[in-house]
C-alpha cells in the first residue's frame, strides 16, 4: 500500500464499516436494489401478438403472480404435449408477463437496469413498448438498460414475452416462464457494471493477496475521477482495504486492486467460510455507489497422480449431478427448496454438485458456497450439432461467445466452483455423428454407443471441432485462468476432438469405466475427473427378486424397454447398459486413487427422461432420493460409506405373502457385525467387506417382526425392527421445518404416511389424501415420488405412493399460523399448526 493512504486508510475503515451498517436503513445517492418479482400479470392465450408490448395494452383481465413462475408445472401431463416423454410430458407454449411500475421524479439522473436470472426460452423484454433485446438461451442470467425508456411522469410498463413453443427443444424438463428471480436496480451512471468484481487469491506462506478486478461503467458523457475503495468484511469487521485512482471516461473502465491478509480464514467443505469484499466508489468526497461481493479464500489442485487438492489437503469429489427442476414445483427458483435438497445430500455425504447440464441459478451457487459443496458449472448440452430438433444448437454460432463469457463472468467469484465444463456430451466429439436424423429418445441413448475409428482426430489434426473446444477454453481463460476446463464426454479415446484441442484441463469422461485405468497412459500428465457415473435405476418402495440378480435396462441402448409394472428395483440391481449399479461403481472408484472424483447421475430424481421406459413413464428414475425428496434404500449406501453419521439401513419392507423368499439388505457402518432375527430367530450374522458394501439373508416371510442389530467388539450398538403392517388406518404428518419465515416464498416441506392403527408404515399404500391449508400460507405442490403419476403436480390432493406422499406449503407473506389438515376416506385425519415467524437474519 502506498504512504499516502495510510491515513486516509484508518480513516476509511472506520466510515467504511458505518456505511456498512447504514447501507440497509439508507443511503444517498447508493445503488438500491429492488425485488421485482411480485404481482405480474400473465397470460398464456396472446401467443405471438406483439400488441401485448404496448404501453397501453388492457392486461386487467390477466392472472396476477408472482415470480419465478414455471407455467408448465402448473399443466396436465399429456403424450402428445410438444416437450414428449423426454422433455417431461408437459405443455409449452407463448407465455406474456406484464408488470406496471412508477419511478420517482427525483430519480431522474439515477441509472436503472433490470436483471433476470433467467427466462425459458427465447425471451423478448421490453419497456413501454420499445424492444430492449430477445435472449434465446433458456438458462443464461442477462439484464437490460431502462433508463432512456423510462416515462418519469407516470406510468412504466414492462412486457416480457416468453416463447417456448418450438420444441422439443431439450433432453429433460425446462419449465418454462420467468423461472428465476428479477431485480431493478438503480445506480449512479457511474457505477460498478453488473457482475462487475473479479476477485482471486494468491496463498503463500509469507501472505495471502486478495486480487480485485473491478470494472466501472460511466454512462455519462463526461469523464469522472473516482477513488475506488475495496475493503474485506469479515463477520461485520473491516478487515483489510485499499484504495485506487481512476478516471472513468465513458463506457466501461476496469482497475486492478490488491488486498493483503493475514491468516486467512480458509474455504473448504466442512468450514465454507465466507468473507465480503466491500466496493465503493466516490466522487468529489461522496460515495456514489457501494457493491457487494461475497467471497472465499482457497486454493485448488487438480493432479495427474492423486486427484484433486483443496487447500493443499487431499479431497475425493464424492458429487452428484442434478437437474434444475424442484419436483413439484417445476423450475421456479425457490431458496428453500434448492437448500433442502443440498441439506439431504449432504446428510449422505455428497460433497460436489455438476450443474447438468447448462447455468444454473445463482441462488443454488451461493448456496454452495455458503454449505460446502465442490461445484462444476457447466456451460452447454449442445454445440452445433443439435440433440433434440429446436434446441439450442440452432442458436450457437451467434450466441455461445455471449453467453459463456456472461456464465463465467457472473459465476467467476464462487469459492464452491472448481471446474468450468464447456459441455455435456457435445457430438463435436466425433467428426460425423449423425445425430440430427434422431427422436428424441434415440439422440439420449446413441451418446452413449460406440463410435468407429474414422470418426476421431488423427494425432496433429485440428479439426473445426477441436477448434470450436480451443476457442470456449479460451473465452473461459481470458476471464478466469484460476479454475481448469473439463467437458463431459463420452468418447474416452485421445482421438476425440475436444480432447484432441489440448485445451481441456482435467480429462472428463461419463461413464466408460473399463476405460478409466488406461487413463494415465493414454493422457500422460493430465488430471482426471468422471463427470458422470453410475445412472443406475430406482423406484422407491418397489423390489424385484432375486436381488442379486443384475439387470440392465434397457437390454441395449437402442432396443426399447417395456415393463407393465414401469418400475425399477430399489435394490440397487438395475443399470443401463452405459452405466453400473452404484455398489460396483463405488468400489471400483476406490480402486482408482488417481481419479479426481466423480459426479453421480443423479442426486434427486428429475421430471423428463425416464429412461428406460416411455409414457405415462415422465420423469426419470436415476435419483438417489426422489422427486418428492424421500431417499430410496441407496441413499444408506453412501451415508454409511462416506459419512460417520450412524447408519444401519434395514429394507425392504416386512410385508409379503407367508411362506415368500425375501432378500433382506443392510447397510450399515461402525460396526464389525450384524445379525438378523425373524420373531426372535436369529438369520446369522452377515459382515461386509472391501467387495460387498451390504450385507444379505435370504429369508422365509412370516408376518412379525423382522430386526437387525449391530454390533462392534461384540457390544450392540443399534438395532433397528420393521414389523409387519396391517390396514392403513391413520395418516401421520411430519414437517421438515414447523416454523418458516413469514417472506413469501419461504416453504415446509410436510411428509405425508399413511399408518396402521399401531403406527407401522404401511408400505404398500395408495390412499388419496385430501390437504386443507388455512391461514398465512398455500399448497405450493404435491407430489408422492411416483415417475408415472399423472395426478397434477399443483394440487389439493395427492395418492400415497408406497405408503408416502408429499404437501409442500409456502408462506405467503404474513406472519401467523398455517393449519394443515390431512384426510383420507377410511382414516383417522392429521392436522398440524405451523409458524409463520419474522425473518430474523
Ligand atoms: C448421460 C447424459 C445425461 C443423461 C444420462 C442418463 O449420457 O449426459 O444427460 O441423459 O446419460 O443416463
Amino acid at each position: 500500500m502506498h504512504f499516502r493512504f495510510i491515513f486516509a486508510f484508518m480513516k476509511r475503515l472506520k466510515q467504511f464499516l458505518i456505511i456498512l451498517f447504514s447501507l440497509s436503513v439508507t443511503c444517498l445517492n447508493a445503488r438500491e436494489v429492488i425485488n421485482f418479482n411480485n404481482v405480474w400479470r400473465f397470460s398464456l392465450d396472446m401467443g405471438a401478438d406483439e400488441s401485448a408490448a404496448a404501453p397501453g395494452f388492457d392486461d386487467s383481465g390477466w392472472r396476477v403472480l408472482n415470480l419465478p413462475h414455471d407455467w408448465a408445472i402448473e399443466g396436465d401431463f399429456d403424450e402428445h404435449n410438444p416437450s414428449g416423454t423426454g422433455g417431461g410430458a408437459l405443455p409449452g407454449g407463448i407465455g406474456w408477463y406484464r408488470k406496471t411500475f412508477r419511478v420517482s421524479k427525483k430519480d431522474k439522473g439515477q441509472v436503472f437496469s433490470i436483471e433476470f436470472d433467467g427466462v425459458y426460452m427465447n425471451s423478448s423484454v421490453y419497456i413501454n413498448g420499445h424492444l430492449l433485446g430477445t435472449r434465446p438461451y433458456g438458462y443464461i442470467s442477462f439484464s437490460y438498460d431502462l433508463t432512456p425508456y423510462i416515462n418519469w411522469n407516470g406510468d412504466n410498463v414492462i412486457a416480457v414475452k416468453v416463447d417456448n413453443s418450438d420444441q422439443p427443444n431439450s433432453r429433460w424438463y425446462s419449465g418454462c416462464g420467468i423461472y428465476r428471480d428479477v431485480r431493478i436496480v438503480k445506480t449512479n451512471p457511474v457505477h460498478v457494471a453488473q457482475w462487475g468484481t473479479y476477485i482471486n487469491t494468491e496463498i503463500s506462506d509469507q501472505a495471502t493477496i486478495v486480487n480485485v478486478e473491478v470494472t466501472i461503467e460511466n454512462d455519462s458523457p463526461d469523464p469522472a475521477e473516482i477513488t475506488v475503495w475495496s475493503g474485506i468484511v469479515d463477520e461485520g469487521k473491516g478487515v483489510s482495504m485499499i484504495a485506487g485512482h481512476l478516471v472513468a471516461s465513458n463506457g466501461k473502465n476496469t482497475i486492478q486492486q490488491q488486498v493483503h491478509m493475514t491468516e486467512p480464514h480458509l474455504w473448504s467443505v466442512d468450514d465454507p467460510y465466507m468473507y465480503t469484499m466491500v466496493t465503493e466508489i466516490r466522487l468529489n468526497g461522496k460515495t456514489i455507489d457501494t457493491y457487494s461481493t461475497p467471497f472465499g479464500i482457497r486454493t485448488i489442485v487438480f493432479r495427474a497422480d492423486s486427484g484433486f487438492y483443496l487447500n493443499g489437503e487431499h479431497v475425493r469429489i464424492n458429487g452428484v449431478c442434478n437437474h434444475h427442476d424442484l419436483g413439484c414445483l417445476g423450475a421456479a427458483t425457490n431458496e428453500r427448496a434448492i437448500e433442502r435438497q443440498l441439506q439431504i445430500l449432504k446428510g449422505m455425504g455428497c460433497n460436489g454438485i455438476r450443474c447438468s447440464h447448462n447455468p444454473p441459478s445463482p441462488i443454488l451457487l451461493d448456496l454452495c458456497d455458503r454449505m460446502g459443496f465442490l461445484v462444476m458449472d457447466e456451460a452447454f448440452d449442445m454445440w452445433r450439432r443439435r440433440k433434440t430438433d429446436r434446441d439450442y444448437a440452432r442458436f450457437f454460432d451467434d450466441w455461445y461467445e455471449r453467453d459463456l463469457t456472461d456464465l463465467v463472468i457472473r459465476d467467476r467469484n464462487h469459492p464452491s466452483i472448481v471446474l468450468w465444463s464447456i459441455g455435456n456430451e457435445v457430438l463435436e466429439q466425433w467428426s460425423d455423428a449423425k445425430a440430427d436424423t434422431l427422436s428424441i429418445e434415440q439422440a439420449n441413448l446413441i451418446l452413449n454407443m460406440g463410435h468407429s475409428e474414422d470418426q476421431l482426430a488423427q494425432e496433429g489434426e485440428m479439426s473445426v471441432n477441436s477448434l470450436i473446444t480451443a476457442r470456449l477454453a479460451e473465452i473461459i481463460k481470458k476471464l478466469d485462468p484460476t479454475r481448469p476446463v473439463t467437458a463431459g464426454c463420452n468418447e474416452p479415446s485421445p482421438g476425440n476432438h475436444l480432447f484432441r484441442s489440448g485445451a481441456i484441463d482435467v480429462i472428463g469422461y461419463n461413464y466408460h469405466n473399463q476405460n478409466v485405468p488406461s487413463v494415465p497412459r493414454l493422457f500422460p500428465g493430465k488430471p482426471f475427473i468422471i463427470t458422470e457415473s453410475v445412472s443406475a435405476l430406482m423406484t422407491r418402495g418397489f423390489y424385484e427378486m432375486p436381488s442379486g440378480q443384475m439387470m440392465t435396462r434397457p437390454v441395449r441402448w437402442d432396443r426399447p424397454y417395456f415393463n407393465e409394472t414401469f418400475s425399477c428395483s430399489a435394490y440397487d440391481n438395475v443399470a443401463t447398459p452405459w452405466g453400473s449399479h452404484h455398489e460396483e461403481n463405488l468400489i471400483f472408484l476406490n480402486s482408482q486413487p488417481f481419479v479426481a472424483g466423480q459426479y453421480i447421475w443423479t442426486g434427486f430424481d428429475y421430471i423428463g427422461e425416464p429412461t428406460p421406459y416411455g409414457w405415462p413413464a415422465r420423469s426419470s428414475y436415476f435419483g438417489i432420493v426422489d422427486l418428492a425428496g424421500f431417499p430410496k434404500d441407496i441413499y444408506y449406501l453412501y451415508q454409511s460409506e462416506w459419512t460417520d453419521t450412524p447408519v444401519l439401513h434395514l429394507f425392504p419392507h416386512w410385508n409379503w405373502e407367508p411362506g415368500e423368499q425375501i432378500d433382506m439388505w443392510c447397510y450399515y457402518n461402525n460396526a464389525d457385525e450384524v445379525e438378523l432375527f425373524i420373531n426372535g430367530k436369529s438369520q446369522g450374522t452377515r459382515t461386509k467387506d472391501a467387495q460387498h458394501l451390504h450385507v444379505v439373508w435370504n429369508v422365509t416371510f412370516e408376518p412379525g417382526t423382522v430386526k437387525v442389530v449391530a454390533r462392534k467388539n461384540g457390544v450392540e450398538t443399534a438395532s433397528r425392527e420393521i414389523h409387519t403392517a396391517g390396514e392403513p388406518a391413520q395418516i401421520r404428518l411430519t414437517p421438515d421445518r414447523s416454523t418458516i419465515k413469514n417472506n413469501g416464498t419461504d416453504l415446509s416441506f410436510v411428509t405425508v404416511e399413511i399408518l396402521d392403527k399401531d403406527g407401522n408404515l404401511c408400505p404398500n399404500a395408495d390412499n388419496l389424501v385430501q390437504f386443507q391449508v388455512e391461514g398465512k400460507g398455500f399448497i405450493a405442490g404435491v407430489d408422492n415420488g411416483s415417475p408415472i403419476s399423472l395426478e397434477r403436480f399443483k394440487d389439493n390432493k395427492r395418492k400415497a405412493f408406497y405408503g408416502k406422499c408429499l404437501v409442500v406449503v409456502q408462506n405467503d407473506s404474513r406472519k401467523g399460523k398455517i393449519k394443515v389438515k390431512a384426510s383420507s376416506e377410511g382414516l383417522k385425519d392429521a392436522h398440524i399448526v405451523l409458524k409463520c415467524a419474522r425473518q430474523t437474519k
